[in-house]
């Protein structure tokens, strides 16, 4: 089984790319998310895998999926071969650890743990914004080149060294990301223009249904997981994120 999140859809190829090679199953962890959700509870065939695949948050494991793994349950085996794919705009930080640590709580270990360069999404402070459309094209061909690599080191249980940590680790993972969890996880800054449509994608693809259209127009209830799947899908450009995101660019993976 192969549990994903995206917000932008980088995640989502990934995921998908690997669970077609491994004929494994995709699970969304968002369909796991929140008070009445049912536990996600699951029985794996004899050679099959738990997958983890999601995006770098605030270099750290997105809050959704960290609950997602603290509760997932496997009923028929306590120690299931379990891999990690995280992608990421640039740099990972000490999410490696953050991952052996959660599932070490399970009594888990994880021989793969390995990061993907991808196009970045994250446009919502200031000095962020998306990649070049030449980096975004150079990013998506270097993955494809390194995740057969990658799925074939998961298929043979061959462990391989493929993870960018980057700089100041400690400060961004140990520091940095306990506020992002603290703070952001908030849906207050988005507003929506005139140029709204009405189509409704922004609420369709919502993947914890936190977007209601009322009178036609998005309205955002509290609950918020930054994946910023919204803002970036928007086909007229007309959710904005406070003003930060008026000049900055918008991306999704095609
Ligand atoms: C809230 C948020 C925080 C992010 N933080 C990081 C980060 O710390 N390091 C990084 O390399 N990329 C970061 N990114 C970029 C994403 O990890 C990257 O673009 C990812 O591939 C998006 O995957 P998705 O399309 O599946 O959502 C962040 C994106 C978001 C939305
Ligand atoms: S996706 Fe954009 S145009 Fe469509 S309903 Fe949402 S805000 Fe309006
Ligand atoms: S409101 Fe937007 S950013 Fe928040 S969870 Fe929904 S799609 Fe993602």
């Amino acid at each position: 089984m192969i549990c994903y999140f995206s917000g932008t859809g980088n995640s989502k190829w990934v995921a998908e790319t690997v669970s077609s090679a491994l004929a494994e199953p995709l699970v969304p962890m968002a369909a796991y998310y929140g008070a009445d959700a049912p536990q996600p509870t699951f029985e794996l065939g004899a050679t099959e895998h738990v997958g983890f695949v999601f995006p770098i948050h605030s270099w750290g494991i997105p809050p959704l999926v960290v609950q997602f793994i603290e509760r997932l349950q496997i009923v028929n085996n306590p120690h299931p071969a379990v891999f990690v794919i995280f992608t990421c705009g640039d740099e990972c930080g000490y999410t490696d650890r953050q991952v052996n640590d959660l599932l070490a709580q399970k009594g888990w270990t994880s021989r793969h743990v390995y990061s993907v360069q991808m196009p970045n999404n994250y446009i919502v402070f200031p000095g962020f914004d998306v990649d070049s459309k030449a980096l975004e094209e150079q990013k998506k061909a270097d993955a494809k080149r390194v995740l057969p690599e990658l799925i074939e080191a998961i298929k043979t249980d061959t462990p391989m060294t493929h993870y960018r940590r980057g700089s100041l680790p400690y400060i961004k993972s140990r520091m940095i990301y306990p506020q992002f969890c603290k703070h952001m996880m908030s849906s207050k800054s988005f507003s929506v223009t005139d140029a709204c449509t009405s189509c409704g994608l922004c609420a369709k693809l919502c993947p914890i249904g936190t977007i209601e259209l009322v009178n036609g127009k998005p309205t955002w209830k509290e609950d918020c997981t930054q994946c910023l799947s919204c803002i970036h899908h928007c086909p007229t450009r007309a959710i904005e994120y406070g003003k930060v995101t008026q000049k900055k660019g918008r991306y999704v993976y095609k």
